[in-house]
C-alpha cells in the first residue's frame, strides 16, 4: 500500500463555517497561497452554490493556485453540481466533492427521503460531475451513525459511478478511535472494489478525538485526511492539520507514513489563518501554542539545557516556531533587515519592504530588543493597513481614577479628508470606540474584545482582537501597537474598515 498521506485542507471551507469567521476574497486567497507553500496536496476552497462570496473565492484560487488540487464541494443537487464546476474548472487540477447524508438520523429527521432515493441521488450526481472531470470525491455525510451494510452498498455504487476518493465524515464527532479504525477497515474488507479510490477520514473535534479518530483511520489504510489549520471549523473544529501531520513524522516507527507538508512553514500557517479569521490559538495547543515549547519545571529547564531531546519530542524550529531571541536593533539597517526577512521566508516587494522598514524603525526606538515575534505582529499589521477605507491618523486618550475617560481622533476618510472628532467615556477605550463613532457613523456592537502581548516585558506589543456585529453579520479586527489604547483603536478601525469594505463590494 502506497505510503503517502494525502493532506486535504478544508480551512477555507468547514473551517471558514466556524461561527464568527468571515474571510473576504483577499484574505481566502493569501490564505490559500500560504497551504501551497505548505505544501498540502488539495485545497477544499469553499461551497460555492452557499453564496456568491463562496462562488468568487473557488474561482479566483482555482486560477491563481496552480499546484494543489482545488476542490468545490456541492449538494448533491444539479445545479449545485453545476455552480461547483463553474467555480472549480479553471484550476490546474480541478476536483469536485458531493456530499449527501446517509445514516438513518438524518434520512428520517432532516432529508425525509428512504435509503434507495439516497442510493439513487449519489449515483446520478457522481455520474454528472464525473462528465466535467475525472476527480470525484464522494462523502456519505454522517457515515460514523450509518449503517455498515448501507455504508458499503453506497460506497461500492459511487466508485463504480465515477468516484476517485471516498470520504467518511465523522460529521458530529461521535466516533471513538478504536471504532472509527475498524469502521474504515471493514470498508477496506466489505467494498470490492475499493481498490479504485482512495478512502478518506474526515472528522469532528466534539469529544476532542478528532486528531486520534484521523490517526486511526489512517493506520487502518486511509491514505488522505481532512483537517483545518489550528483545527478550526463547525462547533468544536475539524481534526487538527498541524497535529496530524506532526504525529506521523514525529512518529514515524509507528505510522511508517509521510507527508508532502513543509513542516518549516506550519508555525506561519498558524499564525496567518489565527489573524485572518481572528480565532486566537490557544496557549496550551499541540505544535502551535505559545507554550506549547516552553519548558516552566526546574528539572525540565535542566534536561532541555543537557540534551533537548530529554523533554522535547520535537525540534521547534522544525515547526518554523520563530526565535523569542533579540535578533535586530535600532541601529539595523535596511539591508540587515531585508536579509533577516528573507531568512524567515518573507518575500516583501519594494513598497512593503519600506513601509515595514519604516515601522520596524519606529518600533525600535520605543523597545530595547526587536525579536522575530514583534517582526511577525509588526508585518501583520502592515498587511492589515492595505484594505482600509478610514484611515486612523491620531490618536489621543487621557484617563484615569479621578476624572472622566476622554479621547480626541483624527481619521482620514476616503476623500483624504481630514475628520477629527472626541468623546468621554467609562474608560478610555470605550472614549476612543465613540469618538471613531462620532466620525463614522455606522451603527455595531462590539461582541468581543482581548488583549495580549506578544513578548514578555514591559515594552512588549499588545495585540487586541475585537469582533463587532452588525445586521447579523460579524467581523473581526486586530491591531498591534506598544500601546494598548492605540492597539485596541487600530483593531477597531481594521473590523470597520472590514464591514465598510465588504458593503462596498456588495453594493
Ligand atoms: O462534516 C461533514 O460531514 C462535512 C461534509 C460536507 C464532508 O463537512
Ligand atoms: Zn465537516
Amino acid at each position: 500500500m502506497n505510503n503517502k498521506v494525502n493532506i486535504f485542507d478544508t480551512t477555507l471551507r468547514d473551517g471558514e463555517q466556524a461561527a464568527g469567521g468571515s474571510l473576504n476574497l483577499q484574505e481566502k486567497l493569501d490564505i490559500a497561497r500560504q497551504l501551497e507553500k505548505l505544501g498540502v496536496d488539495i485545497i477544499e476552497a469553499g461551497f460555492p452554490a452557499s453564496s456568491p462570496g463562496d462562488f468568487e473565492a473557488v474561482k479566483l484560487i482555482a486560477r491563481e493556485v496552480r499546484q494543489p488540487v482545488i476542490c468545490a464541494l456541492t449538494r448533491a443537487h444539479p445545479k449545485d453540481v453545476e455552480s461547483a464546476w463553474a467555480a472549480v474548472k479553471g484550476a490546474e487540477r480541478p476536483r469536485i466533492h458531493i456530499f449527501l447524508s446517509t445514516s438513518d438520523i438524518h434520512l428520517i429527521h432532516q432529508l425525509k427521503k428512504n435509503r434507495d432515493e439516497i442510493l439513487a441521488m449519489a449515483r446520478e450526481m457522481v455520474a454528472k460531475a464525473k462528465k466535467y472531470t475525472s476527480d470525484i470525491e464522494f462523502s456519505p455525510m454522517d457515515a460514523s451513525r450509518t449503517r455498515p451494510q448501507y455504508l458499503y452498498q453506497i460506497l461500492e455504487e459511487v466508485i463504480t459511478a465515477g468516484a476517485t476518493t471516498v470520504n467518511i465524515p465523522d460529521t458530529v464527532g461521535y466516533a471513538i478511535p478504536e471504532e472509527f479504525g475498524r469502521l474504515i477497515a471493514g470498508i477496506f474488507k466489505n467494498v470490492p472494489n475499493i481498490d479504485k479510490a482512495v478512502v478518506s477520514a474526515h472528522c469532528h473535534n466534539d469529544l476532542g478525538l478528532a486528531v486520534a479518530n484521523s490517526l486511526a483511520a489512517v493506520k487502518n489504510g486511509a491514505r488522505q485526511v481532512e483537517c483545518t489549520i489550528n483545527g478550526i471549523g463547525e462547533r468544536a473544529g475539524n481534526a487538527s492539520m498541524e497535529e496530524i501531520v506532526m504525529a506521523i513524522a514525529t512518529r514515524k516507527d509507528l505510522f511508517n507514513l509521510t507527508t508532502g507538508v513543509d513542516t518549516r512553514q506550519i508555525y506561519k500557517t498558524s499564525r496567518m489563518v489565527s489573524e485572518l479569521t481572528g480565532f486566537p490559538v490557544q496557549p496550551n495547543k499541540a505544535i502551535v501554542g505559545a507554550n506549547a515549547f516552553r519548558h516552566e519545571s526546574g528539572i525540565h529547564q535542566d534536561g532541555v539545557i543537557k540534551m533537548p531531546i530529554t523533554y522535547e519530542i520535537i525540534d521547534p524550529r522544525s515547526v518554523g516556531i520563530p526565535s523569542s531571541k533579540l535578533v535586530l536593533g535600532k541601529l539595523s539597517g535596511r539591508h540587515a533587515f531585508k536579509e533577516h526577512l528573507a531568512e524567515q521566508g518573507y518575500s516583501l516587494n519594494e513598497e512593503d519592504l519600506n513601509r515595514a522598514f519604516a515601522a520596524f524603525k519606529e518600533l525600535a526606538d520605543k523597545k530595547k530588543s526587536v525579536t522575530d515575534r514583534d517582526i511577525e505582529s509588526l508585518l501583520a499589521e502592515e498587511r492589515r493597513t492595505v484594505t482600509e477605507v478610514y484611515h486612523l491618523d491620531r490618536i489621543q486618550a487621557t484617563c484615569g481614577d479621578c476624572g472622566m475617560a476622554t479621547a480626541a481622533v483624527r481619521l482620514i476618510d476616503p476623500k483624504g479628508k481630514a475628520c477629527e472628532d472626541a468623546a468621554l467615556g467609562t474608560g478610555p477605550v470605550d472614549a476612543v470606540y465613540k469618538a471613531i463613532n462620532r466620525i463614522v457613523g455606522v451603527p455595531n456592537s462590539l461582541t468581543e474584545f482581548s488583549v495580549k502581548s506578544v513578548t514578555e516585558g514591559i515594552d512588549a506589543i499588545g495585540e487586541v482582537l475585537i469582533r463587532i456585529e452588525a445586521d447579523g453579520v460579524s467581523y473581526t479586527g486586530r491591531g498591534a501597537d506598544t500601546d494598548i489604547i492605540v492597539s485596541s483603536a487600530k483593531a477597531y478601525m481594521n473590523a470597520l474598515n472590514r464591514m465598510l469594505s465588504s458593503r462596498l463590494r456588495t453594493g
